[in-house]
């Protein structure tokens, strides 16, 4: 199936996207879908009736149905960690049961739901206290799944905020620690650990620096640690109260882990109402997944145009454009959701993959990204398809002026990605302005901009939290899918773990001030001069 569409590709890849929408007077509504409160455009791109046809075939030929619902029953779908994959029952709040080797687990997800709850809304009406009085400020310390997705939520709903203010300490870098704690009052401060496993490394320094910094000044500073994990027998061994631990259990990937109790800073950060309508989007984005036919179903045609542009026409990049400053850490969010779980390079079988698996993503908020990286996107030698996002409407209604100039660059960049300027349009400008033909024969070839540059606009009305949970809830279904079509294991991530051990060996060598014969000469000689700076 691949096949085809290469060669189908192969046969369009020159035409214009604008002689699509020349052919097809309804294009712009055809090749977009309305999900409730989501729009979906994806008619700036250069799929037509044929190429769509060809990717539903693929999709089909995949079992994805199938699939899915093997997912969301709980079947053993990480095989190569033999387990289930259920971050979908963390936001199934009706409790309708879900089992895990014919055990209903919905009854302990909703019991450890309410745990949390009941223990961030005694920290944000100040029952709970730290020794100098109401929590002022709550740390998260955790990386990863444990960091990117709180991070990322807490500063999206920033307009929702009005608990304890939160912070994000994640990397092993003692920058990092220092620049959070120097400015905070361990007295008042709560810290989280968010750890799955409790025993990555950076985090595990982290957080005992951090009982450190407490120590010096709290008689008692594990009563101001909380901790979140699925090993509750180390977080006994540190030391944190059964009380403020919050377990859930291996079915939920860490990259897949917000929607429960790892999304404990976000419920003390916006109160249980916000947090429930979060689940709540994401559940009715399980359910659209779920219940909608293949050609209006986001998930699906999203991953559809993914493998379109990756493994098709091998644009080995995806920009995530949100012209939303409150979503500028989304890029770093979805890089570990889609690279994390799509890049490999074997199928579920072991076999090697004889295409490219998931793609590189990356991005940046609009419409800071303009004045930085869309010299390449729009002029560069790659093709680079862009993904924006936008908002309707802000939540400062006082400076809607400022959204009018938001909305209308976000929706300016796509149309000039697609339309371009030719050498022609550039040479007739600068007639009409005056110029001499001399004057502009030279100058004009560095004006043109091809165009037919790729691009999707996702709209919603406004980033609230339920929007929010659709939106993710659907980037990871699209992850999903999109690994279902590359026939691999999107929920496992051994890739990560070479380095963590070679880490290890190498921080005995630099502490102990040994050496090792057996690490190649760069990395010996690296040493060397790293301790001659010392
Ligand atoms: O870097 C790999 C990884 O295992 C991620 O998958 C995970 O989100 C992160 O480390 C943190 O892991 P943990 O929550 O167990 O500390």
């Amino acid at each position: 199936m691949f096949d085809q569409l290469v060669r189908y590709f192969d046969k369009v890849r020159d035409r214009k996207i604008t002689s699509l929408f020349d052919q097809d007077k309804n294009r712009a509504s055809e090749f977009s879908v309305l999900v409730e409160d989501l729009f979906f455009d994806f008619s700036k791109t250069n799929i037509d009736k044929v190429t769509l046809d060809l990717l539903k075939a693929l999709v089909k030929s995949t079992k994805i149905f199938e699939a899915r619902d093997a997912m969301f029953s709980g079947e053993l779908i990480n095989t190569s960690e033999r387990r289930a994959v259920l971050h979908t029952a963390l936001r199934n709040l009706d409790g309708s049961s879900v089992y895990v080797n014919e055990i209903d687990i919905m009854p302990s997800v909703l019991q450890t739901l309410e745990k949390v709850k009941v223990f961030s809304e005694r920290l944000r009406s100040g029952q709970f206290s730290g020794q100098g009085g109401v929590i002022t400020d709550v740390v998260n310390i955790g990386i990863g799944g444990s960091d990117l997705g709180p991070a990322m939520v807490v500063k999206a709903l920033k307009p929702y905020h009005d608990g304890p203010n939160c912070h994000f300490i994640s990397n092993v870098d003692g920058a990092h620690i220092h620049d959070v704690l120097s400015k905070l009052n361990p007295e008042r401060t709560l810290v989280i650990i968010a750890s799955k496993t409790f025993t990555t490394s950076e985090t595990m320094k982290n957080a005992k620096t951090a009982y450190d910094w407490m120590s010096k000044v709290v008689n008692h500073p594990s009563f101001q640690f909380a901790a979140v994990s699925t090993a509750v027998e180390k977080t006994d061994e540190f030391g944190i109260p059964r009380g403020h631990v919050f377990g859930f259990e291996d079915w939920v990937g860490g990259r897949y882990s917000l929607w429960g109790p790892i999304g404990l800073s976000i419920i003390i950060a916006l109160g249980a109402e916000a947090f429930h309508s979060f689940l709540n989007g994401a559940h009715e984005m399980d359910v659209h997944f779920k219940t909608a036919e293949l050609e209006k179903n986001l998930p699906i045609l999203l991953a559809l145009i993914g493998v379109w542009h990756n493994q098709i026409c091998n644009y080995s990049t995806r920009a995530v454009l949100p012209y939303d400053q409150r979503l500028n850490k989304l890029p770093a969010y979805l890089q570990q959701l889609e690279m994390e779980s799509n890049g490999k390079s074997v199928d579920l079988d072991g076999r090697a993959l004889n295409f490219h698996s998931g793609p590189i993503v990356w991005g940046e908020a609009g419409t800071n990204g303009q004045h930085a990286f869309f010299q390449l996107l729009h002029q560069g030698t790659r093709i680079i398809p862009c993904e924006f996002l936008v908002a309707a409407q802000s939540h400062e209604a006082y400076l809607n002026h400022h959204h009018k100039t938001l909305l209308s660059n976000c929706f300016a960049q796509s149309e000039a990605l697609m339309q371009g300027r030719s050498f022609e349009e550039v040479c007739s400008m600068f007639k009409d302005e005056g110029l001499g033909h001399d004057e502009f024969e030279d100058q004009a070839r560095h004006r043109v901009f091809p165009g037919n540059r790729p691009s999707t606009t996702l709209l919603y009305p406004k980033l609230t939290p339920k929007i929010l949970g659709k939106i993710i809830a659907l980037y990871e279904h699209r992850v999903f899918v999109e690994g279902k079509i590359l026939g691999i294991n999107s929920f496992d991530q051994w890739g990560v773990e070479l380095g963590k051990e070679l880490a290890n060996d190498l921080e005995t060598i630099l502490s102990e001030n040994s050496e090792s014969k057996e690490l190649n000469t760069s990395t010996q000689n690296l040493i060397k001069i790293a301790k001659t700076m010392w």
